[in-house]
């Protein structure tokens, strides 16, 4: 399976329900929320309640991203606001399995992400017991950073690891992922390419959007899917 997630990080913030707007009209299959804590990234950027406002806005489904230092303490709002998945970061917490419980126990996809510098491996013992993992292709915390090319590496030993379980989990890729380098991704692995900059900063994002879902589309009828 392989889609299409806009990331609203890049959108302008005044303006975020427009920017909701334009990935439904580019039949975008998800919306992708940073939610930044000023702890765990250095920047704060939004709320449980701006999650059930686009909930209540929206019919796709919000992939809430949590980079936040103790996210036991959130996950509960977050799922009573909405979010349909929810991953937050394995480096912050060593209750990961419980965590991932509660937020399945709730009904929604559970996610962990890990950063750049997270061995895969280190996902081995929960694995069975995600919806998807967030391979991190650049430091989280900020938009429009250029793709770390040595996280390829990851993303190509995680889809191996996964294939080789039969596990049904998908994987998303978070950072520097634009039109130029989808397929390339999507050979290696990705599942839901997580799309900020590449979507927002540009003139026509409706037709990005179009244009992504068309390469997503060809790779959905030609390449037998993992689940
Ligand atoms: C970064 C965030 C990303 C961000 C990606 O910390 O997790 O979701 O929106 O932005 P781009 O696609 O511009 O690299
Ligand atoms: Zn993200």
């Amino acid at each position: 399976m392989y889609l299409i997630a806009p990331s609203i990080l890049s959108a302008d913030f005044s303006r975020l329900a427009e920017a909701v707007a334009l990935a439904e009209q580019g039949q975008a299959d998800m919306i992708h929320v940073d939610v930044m804590d000023g702890h765990f990234v250095p920047s704060i950027t939004f709320g449980e309640k701006l999650v059930s406002d686009l909930h209540e806005k929206t019919s796709l489904p919000l992939n809430v991203h949590l980079m936040v230092d103790n996210p036991e303490k959130l996950i509960p709002g977050f799922l009573e606001a909405g979010a349909d998945w929810l991953s937050f970061h394995l480096e912050v917490t060593a209750h990961a399995h419980r965590l991932v419980q509660v937020i399945k126990e709730a009904g929604r996809k559970a996610g962990l992400a890990i950063n750049p510098a997270t061995p895969v491996d280190l996902l081995s013992d929960i694995l069975e017991e995600l919806d998807y993992v967030i391979v991190m292709t650049v430091n989280p915390g900020w938009g429009g950073q250029k793709f770390i090319p040595a996280t390829r590496n990851k993303i190509k030993t995680l889809s191996r690891l996964i294939a080789e379980r039969h596990l049904p989990i998908l994987i998303a890729v978070d950072g520097g992922v634009k039109l130029d380098n989808l397929s390339t991704l999507f050979e290696l692995g990705m599942n839901i390419a997580i799309c900020g900059s590449s979507v927002y900063d540009t003139q026509d994002p409706v037709a990005t959007i179009r244009k992504m879902k068309m390469v997503a589309s060809e790779f959905n009828q030609r390449i037998p899917t993992k689940t």
